[in-house]
């Protein structure tokens, strides 16, 4: 809902239960009014008759209270907004008007034939920016463009909740005191990276996973990106991010040249962390993410099985021993196209390997489904390797610098996406590959960074870091609406590229390459602060993991700790025992009842992965499904019952494992008794209300 004042100059967003408010000062400062609990127009107008700070020699008025501070006069914080002209550098710009369409606010400023649009639209309690600027004048140099600023209130003790990690180790919480300056994440690297995803909270006043203020903000990007969160002199939090990690140059606009930076999207919870993350995940359901009311199927692939080493025969007995144990699609990973029996060489060449594939795909993909399974394979269609043939007839088709070496990591260059020729060979390539065989899932990967993002005979070649990933949307869009029945997974070495932008265009993403199911706990953890279930691949791998760690585990505890997400398998089924396989079906079987739960359902994060024991449960209409582990006991002591969430303490919900009935009130004030014991332990309960 948008409310506007009587002059026209305040404005308020509401969403179910939170209120977004700016105005217009009489020399056009924009400035932020309140993000919060929802308030009426009233509130928002006495907001804005208060008067500003004083300036004074050393101090700004406007620092802190602007919505989008721009480069320029008496601001001394970061600003979101940097460009020069041949002759001046900065804004100073002067209210246009404002357009209200559907549910979203336009503000338009100019200056000097540069229009900046800063766009605002509420979608749930969910406030979604992004700018744009169109230019009429002379020349402007972007050094930053970012898509907004978001100011906090007042209050002490701000903490920060932040996703950092590593390739194998992505998304861990870590939540510290914010102090006074700047802290600032992102990538430098032409992906999301492994290192954080871009998103961050801000709690205060001692909120806990379930009770209290939380903001978040999250940005839909997946390319470079930064986000700053800077605690100012006067103490107020305000956190701006968007395309690109540095202020050296984003792009160049011509006359009538225009550019859309991404979304950043924020969102104010007074229901502590759990409360913001159930806020994100609805949303995301709702808006972001393509059909999320289709469940995603369970899958096989059998990357750490088998690697490069792939055949026909072989993947054909694999989808066979899938197709028993109940999976739903079966995907074959690297290794099927070119010359590429190791990493050093085919990427770039998407044909069937002749000698694995004689036929194509087509023959395997026809007796997968006729197994009743879902016909799936890997590209990375941004990458070549110099040993394709595509490189040998294209070698200035890559990112590269004239007389400075192209740096190869896992022996692989970056295409230069911004190039049209290249759009075009990557369309025709993906169109044929998805109209030649029957395939419906593509998993999308991205296995290196950029490092040599040179553009030869380019007049801007900075512009390639945000072209490329305009060019990696536009090619995933273009391929979607060709083929509507194909699904895709975004991949980056692992969790590399999940972020807001990706996700509004695949499927599901792939959370890690680590699967090992402890370490999953801590990094489904972090993952589950702003995306939910629906997105998150999780598969069951060989014990001891042969990945990482050499650990053992039990398939239960595999099994419990991947069915938190999107189920998939990926072990070498050709070494499992009878036994085995005919648990792993029980497994995939009771995965598939609690599916619509995990996937659609709210989730509460019970106890965080800590060492001992740890749940998540998940509640859909009546039903509950709670999956708990228990990594170790200690001293004998029994695990402690589950105090269970989101129930009605008046209602009575029955066990589907036990058939015990027991009372809301008691499961939620009293807890749910696991009989978790010893190490590794795991269980599902399943819960219905009666
Ligand atoms: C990346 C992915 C893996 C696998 C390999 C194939 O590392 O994350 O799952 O697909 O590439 O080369």
């Amino acid at each position: 809902m948008l409310e506007i004042g009587g002059d026209g100059r305040t404005w308020l967003l509401s969403g179910p239960t939170s209120s977004y408010a700016l105005s217009l000062t009489e020399d056009d400062s924009l400035l932020h009014l309140h993000w919060g609990p929802r308030i009426e127009l009233a509130d928002a107008e006495e907001l804005a008759g208060r008067p500003l700070p004083p300036y004074r020699g050393f101090e700004s008025q406007l620092d802190g209270q602007e919505e989008y501070p721009v480069e320029g006069g008496p601001r001394f914080v970061r600003p979101a907004l940097s460009v020069r002209t041949d002759e001046v550098r900065g804004t100073e710009w002067a209210f246009h008007a404002y357009e209200v369409e559907d549910d979203e606010l336009r503000l338009r400023f100019t200056d000097h034939g540069l229009g900046i649009t800063l766009h605002y639209r509420m979608r749930h309690d969910v406030v979604e920016r992004w700018v744009t600027l169109a230019n009429e004048g002379p020349v402007v140099e972007v050094l930053r463009a970012d898509s907004a600023t978001w100011t906090l209130p007042l209050r002490e003790d701000w903490r920060l909740s932040l996703l950092h990690g590593r390739w194998a180790a992505e998304s861990r919480l870590v939540r510290t005191d914010l102090t006074y300056g700047e802290k600032v994440i992102g990538s430098r690297r032409g992906h999301t990276g492994h290192q954080h995803l871009p998103w961050v909270a801000l709690d205060t006043e001692g909120a806990t996973e379930e009770r209290g203020e939380v903001y978040g903000c999250a940005l839909g990007w997946s390319g470079s990106w930064r986000i700053c969160v800077a605690q100012l002199p006067d103490a107020r939090v305000q956190i701006t991010g968007g395309a690109g990690y540095d202020d050296s140059g984003l792009l160049r606009l011509a006359t009538g040249e225009s550019y859309t930076t991404p979304v950043f999207a924020g969102l104010w919870s007074d229901g502590g962390h759990g409360g913001a993350s159930r806020a994100w995940h609805a949303y995301q359901r709702e808006y972001v993410i393509p059909d999320a009311d289709r469940d995603r199927p369970v899958l096989y692939n059998s990357w750490e099985a088998t690697e490069f080493d792939i055949s026909e025969d072989q993947q054909r007995e694999l989808a066979r021993r899938a197709a028993a144990m109940g999976v739903e699609l079966f995907v074959v990973d690297d290794g099927w196209f070119g010359k590429r029996t190791s990493d050093r060489a085919g990427l770039g060449d998407w044909t069937p390997n002749p000698d694995r594939f004689p036929a194509g795909l087509k023959p395997l993909a026809d007796d997968v489904h006729a197994l009743g399974m879902q016909f799936g394979i890997w590209v990375e269609p941004e990458m070549v390797n110099p040993d394709s043939d595509l490189y040998r007839a294209h070698p200035d088709w890559v990112q590269f610098q004239p007389g400075r070496k192209r740096t190869e990591l896992r022996n692989q260059l970056v295409l230069n996406l911004a190039r049209g020729d290249v759009q075009e060979y990557l369309w025709e390539k993906l169109d044929d590959l998805l109209s030649s065989a029957p395939v419906d899932y593509v998993k999308w990967d991205f296995n290196r960074a950029f490092t040599d993002a040179g553009w030869p005979g380019e007049p801007y070649p900075q512009k390639l870091w945000v072209e490329h990933v305009h060019a990696f949307y536009k090619l995933l869009d273009r391929l979607r609406a060709a083929h509507p029945g194909v699904a895709f997974e975004s991949c980056s070495g692992g969790g590399g590229r999940i972020d807001l932008g990706v996700m509004a265009r695949t499927d599901q993403v792939w959370t890690s390459d680590n699967t090992d199911p402890l370490d999953r706990l801590a990094i489904q953890h972090g993952f589950s602060q702003i995306h939910p279930a629906r997105v998150m691949a999780a598969w069951v791998t060989d014990s001891p993991n042969t990945q990482l760690n050499g650990r053992v585990s039990s398939l239960r505890l595999r099994f419990v700790s991947a069915m938190a997400g999107v189920l998939g398998v990926g072990g070498d089924l050709t070494t499992w025992s009878e036994e085995e396989l005919a648990e792993a079906r029980e497994w995939v079987g009771l995965y598939k009842e609690i599916r619509p739960v995990v996937q659609r359902g709210d989730l509460y994060r019970l106890r965080p992965p800590a060492g001992g024991l740890s749940a998540v449960q998940y509640v859909l209409g009546d039903e509950v499904v709670v999956l708990a582990w228990l990594q170790a006991q200690h001293y004998g002591e029994p695990a402690a019952p589950l105090r269970l969430r989101g129930l009605d303490s008046a209602e009575s919900y029955e066990c589907r494992e036990t058939g015990e009935v027991h009372r809301g009130a008691v499961l939620l004030h009293h807890g749910l008794p696991t009989g978790l014991r010893g190490d590794f332990d795991a269980t599902v309960i399943r819960l219905r209300r009666i």
